[in-house]
């Protein structure tokens, strides 16, 4: 509740430039081309929290940074995004995002694949106006690292993964992305390569946060509430945190219903119910919940060095709202 009220105080004070982002994202994605504007356009309208763009305006703020570069990059960031789960939807098979039936299954999955790769471009088109190499080089870096991560876990699909390779994907998938919000928006405040570097830490621990309560809405939540079916990770053969601990301490026969979950992409053998057991049983979901308030702290260290200010403290409350959201 507290966690909440002091988000929506960091939205209230970003409101005018998150506005301005999506005045730009919305002229960013028309196209002569009628099928990728209708795309673009269904994919905006259907909102989203704007995390990242978000935490790209504090960390510019941070530096006294207020010009119109910040609401450009701001937008080229969730454009980003925004390709990322229109080709990830297609990958994953997802018939719901954001509450409303996903994009594939509304234009085909051949259409989507091609709005997600404009998007793509239109987002460096935009970026490139910018001028600057170390922003194109934190967004190229930033997009082979994505697709490394989804093809990664396309390879371990069905299969065990380490807490390593957990920890390893998700940095890849999401956490690297929160890295670069961050530093892009110490790179147009002109901060320090050591303010730069400090920001981006608080980025990949946040993001690495965020994922991991992701992974344990997805065993815990209702999908009225996340907007996208629940249980999907295992139905889709994901290991996520809770369920590699519980995999790392569980007897031989807990693991093998585990297992044919994963192998099986579905609850017909072993039901939803028993797994939840095995995983209250090793207090796996406590586990990860841990996992994620160790980085939300080790994500205000990071940043204990910047004088106090309005923006600063937004910034401190950030992993608390990632740790607290219950969508
Ligand atoms: C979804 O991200 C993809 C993940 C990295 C888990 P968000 O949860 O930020 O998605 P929206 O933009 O708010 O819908
Ligand atoms: C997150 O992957 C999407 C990307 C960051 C590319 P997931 O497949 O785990 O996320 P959801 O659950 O569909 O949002
Ligand atoms: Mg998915
Ligand atoms: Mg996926």
């Amino acid at each position: 509740m507290q966690a909440t009220a002091q988000a929506r105080e960091i939205f209230d004070l970003l409101h005018d430039d998150l506005s301005a982002i999506e005045r730009e994202f919305r002229a960013d994605s028309v196209s002569a081309v009628p099928a990728i504007t209708e795309i673009g356009e269904y994919l905006r309208a259907g909102g989203g929290k704007r995390i990242r763009p978000a935490l790209l305006l504090l960390a510019a703020r941070l530096f006294g940074y207020a010009g119109s570069a910040a609401i450009r990059l701001g937008a080229v960031v969730e454009i980003i995004h925004t390709a990322t789960l229109v080709h990830d939807d297609i990958i994953d098979e997802a018939e719901v995002r954001r509450g409303r039936p996903s994009a594939n299954t509304q234009w085909g999955n051949s259409k989507c694949v091609l709005a997600g790769d404009w998007l793509y471009m239109q987002a460096f088109k935009i970026a490139v106006q910018e001028r600057n190499f170390r922003i194109l080089d934190l967004l190229i870096e930033l997009t082979q690292q994505m697709v490394e991560g989804e093809l990664i876990q396309m390879e371990t699909l069905g299969r065990r993964v380490t807490m390593e390779q957990y920890f390893d994907l998700i940095h890849r998938k999401t956490a690297f992305l929160f890295s670069v919000c961050m530093r892009l928006g110490a790179i147009l405040g002109g901060a320090t390569d050591e303010q730069e570097q400090r920001l981006g830490e608080f980025g990949r621990t946040v993001g690495m946060a965020f994922q991991i309560i992701d992974d344990v809405l997805d065993l815990t939540a209702s999908e009225e509430i996340l907007g996208k079916p629940v249980a999907s990770d295992l139905r889709e053969g994901k290991l996520t945190m809770a369920a590699i601990h519980a995999l790392d301490r569980c007897t031989p026969a807990e693991a093998q219903q585990i297992e044919a979950v994963l192998r099986d992409r579905s609850f017909h053998r072993v039901s939803h119910r028993a797994i939840a057991e095995i995983l209250e049983r090793y207090g796996a979901i406590e586990a990860a919940y841990d996992e994620a308030v160790r980085y939300a702290n080790q994500a205000r260290t990071a940043i204990c060095v910047f004088p106090d200010s309005e923006i600063k403290r937004a910034l401190l409350w950030m992993p608390d709202f990632v740790v607290a959201r219950t969508s």
